[in-house]
């Protein structure tokens, strides 16, 4: 069976309507033309899946058919290249193993010591401003903290610039423009790439074993050990890394701050359990289930990934459409997690769900699944409950006066950021 083609504007297709409001745009296909179709997207149709068990199809990929490589390419591919998440099949199996070796349980221990400096001065910080843009404030603080994940320390000169250089390379995945024109997003990203590459290699050189090593050092040793992946394969994951850790986490820190601060019995229920939580220990931070339903229930709302693309390799079907070689496909977590049929109410931030029935909801795919399933899944938890555990501990009283609009699309953001103020 043939999914309906969505008719479209020749040359423009649905592209500009996507890229201002793809939630708007794909809940008013959907309802009109059903849970599979096409639309056109940057002169390609792109077949769109919205129903649970297409999406666990082919986020399983049982026959390596979807390429997660192709489907991203074009938006990551060039200051992202080679990153795990642009390699399929048996190439990505290897390079992800090699990956995983950096997230075992007494590595990610170190990386929760490393950490904690970094949130410390955040919240020092804040002691003595009494109020931060939070968006913004969440963006920095991770940002340093990728920065200690990646190289413990660095003097303030580096410091300074690497941050440029993230914050470059990760703006150029949503920009509009794809070719490097001077000025342009992607040019800056590039820049950045080359200078973090170069950065990431000539730092592999000095790795040495220490007591605590940054995800870097691990994957520097690893390979040295298994004669792996070399070092400039190890600087291309790292920038991949960084994209991967760093908005998602940001986007979901700030919408649960914005809800805790809307409602104040939630705060008191964190409170109680960050008091029975060593947020340096993985078996503590696995049992903080309130926090854990505040982090579910936030990238239910706001899955920092809305849209996962794959292309087709070989013809196929998927629930009896056909599916061409060489076609995109999307399935979508934002559509799925706001579908009236798999959640109630599904606008209202409520943890509640994570925590009594809904645990188990198949309509649930932040982390997509199969093969390309997010690797630092864990490691985004227990950041996030280190950075709000010890800020409700430091401030039980805060607000915040405005509404925090958040756009879900390309990746969730504000449209405005808001201001937290601390209470004494
Ligand atoms: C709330 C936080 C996060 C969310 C919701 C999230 C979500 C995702 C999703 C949906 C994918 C797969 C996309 C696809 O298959 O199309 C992914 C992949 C990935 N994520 Fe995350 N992520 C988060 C945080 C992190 C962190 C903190 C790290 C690392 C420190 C990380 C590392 C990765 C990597 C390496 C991949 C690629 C895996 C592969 O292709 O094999 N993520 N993430």
């Amino acid at each position: 069976m043939k999914a309906p083609v969505v008719p479209s504007l020749p040359y423009i297709g649905h592209s500009v309507q996507f890229q201002n409001n793809a939630l708007k745009l794909t809940k008013k296909v959907q309802k009109k033309y059903g849970d599979v179709f096409q639309i056109s997207l940057l002169n390609e149709r792109v077949l769109t899946f919205l129903t649970p068990n297409s999406t666990k199809e082919i986020f399983l990929d049982k026959n390596n058919i979807f390429s997660s490589k192709k489907g991203w390419e074009f938006s990551l591919g060039k200051t992202f290249e080679n990153g795990v998440m642009l390699r399929d099949f048996e190439d990505h199996k290897y390079h992800r193993s090699l990956l995983q070796e950096s997230f075992r349980h007494d590595a990610i221990e170190n990386y929760l010591y490393i950490i904690q400096d970094s949130i410390d001065d955040w919240l020092e910080n804040l002691k003595t401003r009494k109020e931060l843009y939070l968006y913004s404030s969440i963006k920095q603080l991770m940002f340093d903290i990728s920065l200690d994940l990646f190289f413990q320390n660095v003097n303030n000169e580096d410091s300074h610039l690497l941050n440029k250089m993230f914050s470059d390379s990760i703006s150029s995945a949503t920009s509009v423009v794809r070719s490097p024109l001077p000025f342009t997003k992607l040019k800056k990203g590039l820049k950045a790439r080359k200078y973090l590459l170069n950065y990431f290699e000539k730092k592999a050189m000095e790795v040495v074993q220490k007591e605590k090593n940054t995800i870097f050092e691990e994957l520097v040793l690893t390979n040295k050990e298994v004669s792996g992946l070399s070092n400039f394969e190890i600087a291309e994951h790292m920038i991949f890394l960084l994209l991967a850790a760093h908005d998602t986490t940001t986007i979901t820190l700030t919408n649960s701050i914005y809800n805790l601060a809307k409602e104040s019995f939630l705060v008191e229920e964190l409170r109680n359990e960050a008091q029975n939580t060593d947020v340096l220990k993985i078996a503590d931070l696995k049992n903080g289930l309130f926090a854990e339903s505040i982090f579910k229930e936030s990238i239910r709302l706001y899955p920092p990934v809305p849209f996962s693309l794959r292309c087709a390799v070989e013809e196929t079907t998927v629930e009896n459409y056909s599916v061409l070689k060489d076609q995109y496909i999307a399935v979508s977590p934002l559509l799925l997690h706001h579908d009236e049929r798999y959640w109630s109410n599904p606008e209202k931030f409520d943890p509640k769900r994570f925590i009594d029935v809904e645990q188990n909801n198949e309509s649930y795919f932040p982390f997509a699944g199969g093969a390309h399933t997010c690797l630092g899944k864990f490691l985004a938890s227990y950041i996030f409950k280190n950075v709000v555990y010890k800020f409700v501990q430091t401030y039980p009283n805060f607000e915040i006066e405005s509404e925090l609009n958040i756009r879900p699309t390309p990746i969730p953001h504000p449209v405005k950021d808001v201001l937290l103020k601390i209470k004494n």
